[in-house]
């Protein structure tokens, strides 16, 4: 029997910087990488844009099943996301559209209508997978799982940073309300909690910069997969 592709599942709260390290672990091995919470942008963006309840999650996950969902690099560090043929990436990345995300990722049927098309990024050489439940509910046997955390602050911090540099401006304090109120709700929800899968291993990325947490998980992805890195 030939054996799965190897996954790396990085997983943790909001703006941890799971995104950043996730995307540049995949470049430095060659794999592949899933976002897997733009899955639940769109979700959540296309059932608002359809007007229906983001609470009804039967409704969500047929709307789910309408859609042609395509991932496409732009040739640099970005990746263009199209549903139905229509670019959607800066919508998909507004700060609102994760507090939407949010709430159609507690409903049952549409996690489980994202289950398999998620595994199909489960391909040679590998898969990086960046997400909340990947090492513990997605890809159970994935050989390398990460929790990242930071303090509250430093991830409102980071937030705060990042969308100045797209050009966004946002309150820091209404952006710390707004990560606090998101963490407890995936902490909360009956559906694949945000928790630590029991074997993962949780780095607090706090007091590191990105280039010091990616050192820190290849140097874990060598432990658990000696001679990976060449
Ligand atoms: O990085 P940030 O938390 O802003 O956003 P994200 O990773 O794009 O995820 C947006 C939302 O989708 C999260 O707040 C979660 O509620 C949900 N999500 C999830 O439930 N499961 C995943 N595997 C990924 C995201």
């Amino acid at each position: 029997m030939i054996d799965a592709p190897p996954v790396i599942a990085i997983d943790g709260p909001s703006a941890s910087g799971k995104g950043a390290i996730s995307r540049r672990v995949a470049d430095v091995l060659g794999f592949h990488l899933l976002d897997s919470g733009a899955l639940y942008r769109i979700a959540g963006l296309m059932a608002s844009r359809e007007g229906l309840d983001l609470e009804n999650g039967a409704d969500v996950a047929k709307l789910l099943s309408e859609l042609d969902i395509l991932f496409e690099s732009d040739g640099g560090a970005e990746t263009i996301i199209r549903v139905n043929g229509v670019d959607v990436t800066t919508d998909v990345r507004r700060e609102s559209t994760g507090e939407l995300a949010s709430r159609v990722a507690a409903q049952p049927e549409v996690r489980s209508a994202l289950i398999g098309f998620q595994r199909s990024f489960r391909k040679a050489p590998g898969l990086v997978a960046d997400g909340r439940d990947m090492g513990a509910v997605i890809f159970p046997d994935a050989q390398a799982k990460l929790f990242l955390t930071a303090s509250p602050e430093e991830r409102a911090r980071r937030r705060h940073k990042q969308l100045k540099e797209k050009g966004i401006s946002v309150n820091l304090a209404a952006l710390s309300a707004e990560i606090a109120e998101r963490d407890y709700r995936d902490r909360t929800r009956s559906v694949s909690p945000l928790r630590p899968a029991p074997d993962a291993e949780e780095l607090d990325t706090t007091p590191l910069n990105i280039e010091q947490v990616v050192s820190r998980v290849l140097a874990f992805v060598e432990k658990k997969m000696p001679g990976l890195i060449i």
